[in-house]
């Protein structure tokens, strides 16, 4: 396929695009009054607080910092409105647990392949007998377990139980994203293993064969079907920005994945602009999405306040959708691809400011007043900082597209501290807090240890702090010292020794908080740890007892 062709195929989605927008806006599905901004919320519920992962004491110092202290005792129609979310989530609580249970598994070996080829780095001597463990390739397994497996199957679960909430209805068709989900897992055990022994596609990101590949186009397909059919039955008459959002990211998964790993159709330069497209757009249009819209359900539904403004929301959803799809060009700056590509892709990741400064106001206008609340809300501290680190990855990710950057930068750590500003701290932050939200109402249990919450949380961001400045460092250094002609190219790789051994240590430290993560969940699954077993969260009388008898 030429250039001219995808360039083509990218314009006439960008018009489908423009259409859907028109279309939206000629039904009103862009309501853009603030009113819209309170869906999430049943009827008297804004300025009550909602947050399962803590204690009932803490609940209460939530709600004095974060709403009115005193609270009018639930009206009848509170306590209607939540009784039909409860029962939503009862609908979406086998398939979330489903996805949850393997995000946590693929966590686990994402997190051992990771810091083990972080090692490999500066003890290139460690694990070299066998040919599966030298770094090429567990840094490709741990970079599929990411990619494949821990973030989209935590992505997704989270999508499955608030599209429901948001909907206000049952979840319909579960059972085509149980399906699903067997399918994409069945597609990554055997990716993994087609990568440990050698076989791969050789494209960053595309690794896993295509004759794989078809199991997550196909999953990634059948697990987008149960938003259709719960759009198809919801009363709701405004679509709330996380629906947007969501909706989009399970559309465009299987579009982005099916064009770039369709067999022999991509060759040569084309082939690695594709390549690239691929790469950056799964991270804007997959990835983001599905977090972005975690963020503008979970942090007002936790302070119990509205977001500030909708309209700056759907101005930063519209925005995302239309300028992200050619990002993927800057990849490929300096490289033997047309001048002009590059430059339509720089000016396109410059334009992503838009979308992160009107996500980056209202997130700060929402939380002003609010802040305190951080202290009693670990799924609030998770999801904040979370999305801080979303401006700071998307601003650092502009820059870095600029020719007089880049021309440091490629090549060097700097782009793998990037990658986890980005997919760590910013992604998997939001899905730790929205996890630590939705574990207790669809398990039923609270969460045995808060200590290991809070230890989590504290691994995690030193973790990655350490990690994030550590290679920062080492890249500008390595990349000043491969553009100056007079150095030899081992000073290049010498000098970052020291880098790469504190990258350890701030891993080591995210692992850890990752088996805190783990050994929690686990707790909950098998009911250990001390008597939590009461959900006691919603301010229904007896929740429990009411959807027994129904
Ligand atoms: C959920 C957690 C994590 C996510 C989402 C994640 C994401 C990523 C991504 C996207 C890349 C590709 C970077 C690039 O080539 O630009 C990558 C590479 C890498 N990650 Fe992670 N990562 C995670 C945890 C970890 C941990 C705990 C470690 C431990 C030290 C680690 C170590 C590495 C290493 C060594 C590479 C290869 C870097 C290279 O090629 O030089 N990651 N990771």
């Amino acid at each position: 396929m030429s250039t001219v062709a995808i360039l083509l195929s990218a314009f006439i989605l960008s018009v489908v695009g423009l259409l859907v927008f028109i279309v939206s806006v000629r039904y009103g599905l862009l309501d853009g009054s603030q009113k819209a901004a309170e869906v999430i919320f049943a009827r008297d519920e804004v300025g009550r607080t909602e947050e399962p992962a803590i204690t009932s004491q803490q609940r209460s110092a939530l709600q004095a910092v974060a709403g009115p202290a005193e609270l009018p005792a639930p009206s009848p129609t509170l306590d209607s409105d939540l009784f039909a979310r409860a029962e939503a989530d009862r609908s979406s609580s086998l398939v979330v647990f489903i996805f949850l249970c393997s995000a946590m598994a693929w966590l686990l070996v994402a997190s051992l392949a990771g810091l083990t080829a972080s090692l490999k780095l500066h003890m290139p001597d460690a694990l070299a007998s066998q040919a599966w463990l030298t770094f090429g390739r567990v840094r490709t397994v741990h970079l599929n377990a990411v990619a494949y497996g821990w973030a989209p199957m935590a992505g997704l679960g989270i999508a499955l139980f608030v599209l429901p909430r948001v909907l206000k209805t049952r979840l319909v068709g579960a059972n085509y994203a149980l399906l699903g989900a067997m399918l994409w897992n069945a597609g990554l055990v055997a990716g993994l293993g087609s990568i440990a022994v050698g076989l791969t596609d050789g494209m960053e990101w595309l690794e896993i064969p295509w004759q794989i590949g078809i199991c997550f186009a196909v999953g990634g397909a059948l697990i987008g079907m149960p938003l259709v059919l719960t759009l198809l039955s919801t009363r709701v008459s405004h679509l709330y920005v996380s629906v947007w959002y969501m909706g989009c990211a399970l559309f465009w998964f299987p579009v982005l994945y099916l064009v770039a790993k369709f067999p022999f159709v991509h060759f040569g330069v084309e082939q690695a602009t594709t390549n690239w497209w691929f790469g950056h757009s799964v991270l804007g249009l997959f990835y983001t999405p599905l977090a972005l819209a975690s963020i503008y359900y979970f942090l007002p539904k936790i302070i119990g306040r509205p977001i500030q403004s909708y309209g700056l929301s759907l101005l930063g959803f519209w925005t995302l959708a239309f300028f992200y799809g050619q990002v993927g060009g800057h990849h490929l700056i300096g490289g033997p691809v047309p001048g002009w590509m590059v430059t339509l892709s720089i000016v396109q990741s410059m334009m992503m400011i838009i979308p992160v400064i009107a996500f980056t106001v209202n997130l700060h206008q929402t939380m002003t007043g609010n802040f305190r609340a951080l202290l009693y809300s670990p799924t609030l501290r998770f999801v904040t900082i979370g999305g801080m680190m979303y401006t700071l990855s998307s601003l650092q990710g502009s820059f870095e597209a600029l020719r007089s950057v880049n021309v440091i930068t490629h090549f060097t750590h700097f782009t793998v501290a990037h990658a986890h500003l980005g997919l760590y701290a910013f992604v998997s932050f939001v899905f730790f807090g929205a996890i630590y939200f939705i574990v207790p109402r669809i398990t039923q249990r609270e969460w045995p240890y808060p200590g290991l919450i809070a230890a989590h949380f504290w691994c995690a961001a030193v973790g990655v702090g350490i990690y994030f400045v550590a290679l920062t460092i080492a890249g500008t250094l390595q990349g000043l010292a491969m553009l100056d002609a007079a150095r030899p190219f081992i000073d290049s790789v010498t000098l970052t020794v020291p880098y790469l051994q504190a990258r350890s240590f701030g891993g080591g430290l995210m692992v850890l908080g990752h088996l805190f993560f783990i050994a929690n969940f686990v707790c909950v699954i098998l009911g250990l740890g001390p008597n939590r077993d009461k959900p006691a969260m919603f301010p229904l009388a007896d929740l429990n007892k009411a959807g027994a008898g129904s």
